[in-house]
């Protein structure tokens, strides 16, 4: 019997500081409105002391395999995406490793940005399908709040990032047309776009990797065509959403749950109406907790099985749009 991949476990967890927009206000040159009225975000988590990209990674695995009712030795394999990785090498998922004493299973971090979680479980679907391995931890984990620039300079990008992790546990079960599991997931990129959302140092390219000059320049921290970005993610999901419904022979009327990545909340409104979905099948949560990037989408669906608003047999449909550029989609049916 071929194989499919379901998600049997789900967790989060986020940064232990509450950051409003009143405190954004005291370093730099904006106000609550702005920040509220173009993004829609009220307060971001950002980590103290105590937290590390791995840690966040940890706690959601622990929550995603108590859900599973699974132990870490049951796990063959963990994917982690990430733009924020803990140290330049090894990755991050080698710290979750060590972290959650994970034995000798293999590792791997991946690199999409905000559009790595579905780039994650696209890959882990595929080794399950493969019958390479039954049971793949794919997590979304970030830390921005340590490389921002809390400056009126930095104003555009910084407000709208969070700190935080979400983790799944992909499990293998054989394939029954109406059962639970990954159903598809399409992914894109467009590497031509690549320096508009990007962070230029340390780079390997240069000797040094970085300099006096180039932190003179902010070159450390990341810069955003905001304008042009906003363009291309309201233009490229609903493209990938539908896109992958169709791979899928579904209709967007059959979707019970769309979650979009949390970027700007008017970006997920103006997808949603150009789709006509309504407002009650969409769920954010950016209001309090910022943009996650690879975190966001698997916090999302942490949250809305946590809250039992995801019952056996729904369709869920989750879409990305980052930096890379990436867009990507996938339709899960849950249980
Ligand atoms: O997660 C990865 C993908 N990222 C995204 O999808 C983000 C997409 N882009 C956006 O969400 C929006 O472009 C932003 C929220 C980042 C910026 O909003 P915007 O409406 O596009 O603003 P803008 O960058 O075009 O700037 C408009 C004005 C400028 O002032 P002037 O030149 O008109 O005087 C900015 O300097 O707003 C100013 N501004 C701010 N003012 C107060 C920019 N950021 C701020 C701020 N507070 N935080």
């Amino acid at each position: 019997m071929p194989l499919r991949s379901r998600i049997a476990g789900t967790g989060m967890s986020v940064g232990n500081r509450v950051v409003t927009n009143a405190d954004l206000t005291q370093w730099m040159d904006t106000s609550e409105e702005w920040i509220e009225q173009r993004t829609g975000i009220k307060e971001r988590r950002w980590i103290d002391e105590t937290q590390r990209p791995s840690t966040l990674a940890a706690e959601a695995t622990y929550q995603a395999l108590e859900q599973a009712g699974l132990e870490v030795g049951d796990i063959d394999c963990i994917l982690l995406a990430t733009l924020s990785g803990e140290h330049d090498f090894p990755g991050t998922s080698f710290f979750l490793h060590e972290e959650i004493e994970a034995g000798d299973i293999p590792c791997i971090d991946l690199r999409a940005q905000c559009s790595g979680f579905l780039y994650a479980l696209q890959m882990g679907d595929a080794l399950i399908r493969t019958g390479t391995h039954r049971r793949v931890l794919v997590v979304g984990a970030e830390v921005h709040s340590t490389g921002l620039d809390v400056s009126t300079e930095g104003r555009d990008v910084t407000v709208i990032f969070g700190d935080g992790a979400g983790a799944t546990l992909l499990e293998a079960i054989d394939v029954d047309d109406d059962g639970p599991g990954v159903l598809e997931v399409r992914c894109h990129a467009a590497g031509k776009h690549a320096r508009r959302l990007w962070t230029e140092g340390p780079s390997s390219a240069r000797m040094p990797r970085i300099d006096e000059k180039m932190l003179e320049e902010k070159k450390h921290f990341p810069h955003m065509e905001g304008r042009f970005v906003f363009k291309h993610a309201v233009t490229r999901m609903p493209e990938v959403l539908l896109e992958t419904l169709g791979a899928a022979s579904l209709k967007l009327q059959d979707v019970d749950l769309f979650l979009f990545h949390q970027a700007n909340l008017r970006i997920n409104e103006a997808v949603a109406q150009r789709l006509e979905i309504p407002k009650e099948k969409v769920r954010n949560n950016i209001q309090r907790l910022g943009n996650c990037s690879a975190g966001a989408l698997p916090i999302l669906l942490a949250e809305a099985s946590r809250e039992g608003s995801l019952q056996p047999g729904q369709l869920v449909s989750l879409t990305a749009f980052g930096s890379g550029f990436t867009w990507a989609s996938a339709v899960l049916r849950w249980g």
